[in-house]
């Protein structure tokens, strides 16, 4: 037998796929829609004038995400919920320091299933661990909620089906927390495309390169995450366990599952080397941490073809000593643009050289989009990554009160968490192809466009 077919039987065996016999791309199950379930997509709810929300994991995102909360109109913040009482505790302190009502305050490893169970809730947000995302969505969707999950929404391919199957069958909201979509220059760079700047739109980058070796080793009395439950991912799974901030603001761009979808994936994963590294320098060599394997490639680098030729570039290190970067990179056949590590822009017939100076700025602010117009001053002041977290938040409360469509469905939940496990099997199978399932089963081409609706 040779070595491709072995690797691809393999995969089969171990992933439950099947290989298209006409290529050597591996498959996933696509689950058939149930009969008389149909999709979400444009979904538009009733209008809700006051939103009550339920904030699930108040560690380091879901402490901040209340913060940003109280500066929101039209909002009543009705449970805080965490594993500790203590972290309750604490932003039950952020209500009282702005004079707003106490929260309905839970805690423990279940409290969170007595606040999904309430009837005076409309918004689960989930601020919690990965693993937790989709049992907690799920849940609450089960129980009338509409649900708000922080990145990445889902880490199986089961899981991200669970997410589309029950926002299908209970008509609920599911959106993924892609606030990186909401930053000043991504969503000028959408404007600019969106008026056809760059021409076709023919390749685009991101990725997410954060050196996070300090937080990922450090306990949670040294500020980490809760109980290491990053570091213990990284541990378990390769791939690119993180594509969602660098791929959601290109997707947007792309109009995938709004025109285009993505097709295909290869990944390419380096050694490990930087994680255990860094465990030996802080834990000296021969402890467990320096010595476990992570599976967990410093770079991953993954590329999909989509369904109109477009090529896409998405790339994960956490463990490197470089600076922050996302990419953003558009390029197509009149323009380009690029954020990191400086923002650039260049357009023919001059496109050999980025804009510079008051012509950039001045480009820059001509095509600002609308939305960080009307609220990146106070999204700004509020702060959140710079102001983008804050927008993400108001827009999502928006739509809410006026019943609008939202502008991250569960389709996009799914397709960018799919990254996940996906580049996993291709990178664990000497990057072979891997279909990435078309979550709208069918629909990707029926919404023309990606756009935010306004009421
Ligand atoms: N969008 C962004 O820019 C951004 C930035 C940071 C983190 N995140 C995401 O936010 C999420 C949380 O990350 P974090 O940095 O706040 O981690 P964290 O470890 O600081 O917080 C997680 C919290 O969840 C709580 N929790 C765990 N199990 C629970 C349960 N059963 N019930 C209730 N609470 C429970 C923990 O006690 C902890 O307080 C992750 O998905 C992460 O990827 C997103």
């Amino acid at each position: 037998m040779n070595k491709l077919l072995f690797v691809l039987l393999s995969a089969l065996i171990v992933f439950g796929c099947c290989n298209d016999s006409d290529s050597n791309v591996i498959k996933t199950k696509i689950p058939p829609r149930a009969k008389g379930q149909t999709d979400v997509l444009q979904l538009s709810c009733e209008p809700i004038p006051v939103v009550r929300v339920a904030f699930i994991g108040l560690g380091m995102r879901g402490s901040e995400a209340v913060k940003r909360y109280t500066f929101l109109e039209g909002v009543e913040i009705k449970a805080l919920c965490d594993l500790y009482p203590e972290r309750v505790e604490e932003a039950q302190k952020t209500l009282a320091d702005k004079n707003l009502p106490a929260a309905y305050g839970y805690s423990g490893e279940d409290g969170w299933k007595q606040v999904c169970e309430r009837d005076d809730i409309d918004l689960i947000y989930l601020c919690t661990p990965w693993l937790k995302h989709t049992p907690m969505a799920v849940y609450a969707m089960e129980h009338g909620k509409h649900v708000a999950i922080e990145v990445p929404a889902a880490t199986t391919l089961d899981e991200c089906w669970q997410l589309v199957n029950t926002a299908e069958i209970t008509r609920k909201h599911c959106m993924m927390l892609e606030n990186c979509c909401y930053d000043f220059f991504e969503m000028a760079t959408l404007n600019m495309a969106q008026h056809g700047l760059f021409g076709e739109v023919m390749h685009v980058e991101g990725s997410y390169i954060h050196d996070l070796r300090f937080l990922n080793f450090a306990s949670e009395q040294e500020g980490g995450y809760q109980g290491y439950w990053r570091l213990k991912y990284n541990i378990a799974h390769g791939g690119n366990p993180y594509p969602t901030h660098g791929l959601g603001p290109v997707c947007q761009i792309l109009n995938i599952h709004r025109g285009d979808k993505m097709n295909y994936l290869v990944s390419l994963s380096s050694a490990q080397k930087g994680m255990s590294e860094y465990a030996a320098g802080k834990f000296g060599k021969g402890t467990s941490l320096a010595d476990t394997t992570y599976a967990l490639g410093d770079m991953n680098t993954t590329l999909i073809r989509t369904e109109k030729g477009k090529s896409i570039l998405i790339q994960h290190d956490v463990t490197s000593p470089r600076p922050y970067d996302r990419h953003h990179l558009i390029s197509g056949t009149k323009g380009f643009a690029r954020k990191y590590p400086k923002q650039e822009l260049a357009f023919d017939p001059n496109a050999h050289k980025s804009m510079g100076g008051e012509e950039f700025d001045n480009f820059l602010k001509e095509w600002e989009h609308p939305l960080t117009k009307e609220i990146g001053e106070k999204a700004r002041m509020v702060g959140g990554h710079g102001g983008m977290d804050f927008i993400m938040d108001y827009r999502l409360i928006y739509c809410l009160h006026n019943g609008l469509p939202l502008d991250e469905d569960v389709y996009d939940a799914a397709e960018w968490s799919a990254i996940i496990a996906l580049s996993e099997i291709s990178a664990g199978n000497n990057s072979v192809p891997v279909e990435i399932p078309d979550f709208t089963r069918g629909a990707w081409d029926k919404i023309k466009g990606f756009n935010l609706a306004v009421k």
